[in-house]
């Protein structure tokens, strides 16, 4: 039983150590090709200067919205909930 609490609170450091790291390279394999490395615009807006905050950006990777052109006219099928969070946050970060 010892061990097991163990090999779970090693998990638990191991996958936020993970999360932390994820959301440059979510980022980058899955939206960079379009907001540019650095968020700074290409096929896409700049995201360094958007107006939404981090539960807007989300809602948009997770619903889409109304009247926005592809690939946001639906959410991104391929992000997990987690994975989500993980990019909208890190896309915050970029905000200049
Ligand atoms: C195939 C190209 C493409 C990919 C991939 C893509 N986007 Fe976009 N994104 C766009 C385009 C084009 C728009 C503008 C849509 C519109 O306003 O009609 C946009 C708009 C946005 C906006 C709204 C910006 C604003 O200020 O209104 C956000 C936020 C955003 N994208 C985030 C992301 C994130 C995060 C990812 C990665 C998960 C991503 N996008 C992947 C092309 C892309």
């Amino acid at each position: 039983m010892k061990r097991y609490i163990m090999i779970l609170a090693a998990c638990t450091v191991l996958s936020s150590l993970a999360w932390a790291q994820d959301g440059a390279a979510l980022y980058g394999t899955k939206c960079a090709g379009c907001h540019g490395a650095a968020g700074q615009g290409k096929i896409g807006p700049s995201l360094q200067t958007t107006s939404l905050n981090q539960q807007q950006i989300a809602a948009l990777l997770t619903n889409g919205a109304a009247g926005k052109k592809a690939p946001h006219t639906k959410g991104i099928a391929s992000l997990t909930p987690d994975q989500v969070t993980t990019i909208s946050t890190y896309v915050v970060s970029l905000k200049k």
